[in-house]
C-alpha cells in the first residue's frame, strides 16, 4: 500500500483542519493538527503566568511538557500533561497568544521533531504553517490553502454562532489578519507557500469541493 504524506499549510481559518480531517477520513489516513500542539503549549504558558514573548521562559517549559494528539470517535482530542485540553486551547487568550509562543526557535525545533516522528510511517494528513517548508519538505503532496480574509472571518463567525457564542465579524477579521501577519513575519519558518505546493483558494468552494480537489491531487500521486 502506498500511503503518502500530505502537507496542508495556509493562513488562519482557511478551512485547513476541517478539510484535512475529511480528506484523512476518506483515505483512512491519520490527521495531525500541528496548530493544536502550539496551542497546548500556549495554554500551559498562560497558566504558568509566563510572558509569552520571553523565549527562555517559554522554552523552559518544554522538558516537562507532554502533548499528545489522540484520535477519538468524535474527532481528535488534545492532551496536555495527561489532561484533555481540547476545549481550552480554542479560547481567545490562547488564539491571540499562540503566534508569540510559536515564533520561538526552541519551541519550533521541539514541535517539528515531534511532528516528524508522528509522520514517519506515512499515511498522514498534517496541517499547519510550515509543514511543506520545514516539517516534511519531502511530502509527496503539498497544498497551500487560502481564502479571502473576509470569507475566513465569516466562517469563523458562523462557527462561533453554532457553538453558541456571539462574536464581532470585524473583530474576528482583525484578529485573523494580525495572526497571519505575525506568522508570516516571524524569523523561523514563517508562513509561506512552498515552491512545490499546489495553491487551493477555498473562498468560493464548499468543504466537499475543497476536499474533492485534494483527493483528485492524491489520485495523481498514488
Ligand atoms: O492552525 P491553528 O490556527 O490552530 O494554529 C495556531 C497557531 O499555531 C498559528 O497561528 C501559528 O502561530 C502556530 N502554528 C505554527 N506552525 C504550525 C502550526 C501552527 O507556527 N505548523
Amino acid at each position: 500500500k502506498n500511503e503518502i504524506r500530505i502537507a496542508i499549510d495556509g493562513p488562519a481559518a482557511a478551512g485547513k483542519s476541517t478539510i484535512a480531517k475529511l480528506v484523512a477520513e476518506k483515505l483512512g489516513y491519520t490527521y495531525i493538527d500541528t496548530g493544536a500542539m502550539y496551542r497546548a503549549l500556549t495554554y500551559k504558558a498562560i497558566g504558568a503566568g509566563i510572558d509569552l514573548d520571553k523565549a527562555a521562559e517559554v522554552e523552559a517549559l518544554l522538558p516537562g511538557t507532554e502533548i499528545v494528539l489522540k484520535a477519538g470517535a468524535d474527532g481528535q482530542t488534545v492532551w496536555l500533561d495527561g489532561r484533555d485540553v481540547s476545549a481550552e486551547i480554542r479560547t481567545d487568550p490562547v488564539t491571540n497568544g499562540v503566534s508569540a509562543v510559536s515564533a520561538h526557535a526552541g519551541v519550533r525545533t521541539y514541535m517539528v521533531d515531534a511532528q516528524r516522528r508522528m509522520a514517519e510511517e506515512g499515511g498522514v494528513v498534517m496541517d499547519g504553517r510550515d509543514i511543506g517548508t520545514a516539517v516534511l519538505p519531502d511530502a509527496e503532496l503539498k497544498v497551500f490553502m487560502t481564502a479571502s480574509v473576509e470569507e475566513r472571518a465569516r466562517r469563523r463567525h458562523a462557527e462561533n454562532l453554532r457553538r453558541g457564542f456571539d462574536s464581532s465579524l470585524e473583530q474576528l477579521a482583525g484578529e485573523i489578519a494580525l495572526r497571519d501577519k505575525k506568522d508570516s513575519e516571524r524569523e523561523v519558518s514563517p508562513l509561506v507557500q512552498a515552491e512545490d505546493a499546489v495553491l487551493l483558494d477555498t473562498t468560493s468552494l464548499s468543504i466537499n469541493e475543497a476536499a474533492d480537489a485534494i483527493l483528485e491531487l492524491v489520485r495523481e500521486k498514488v
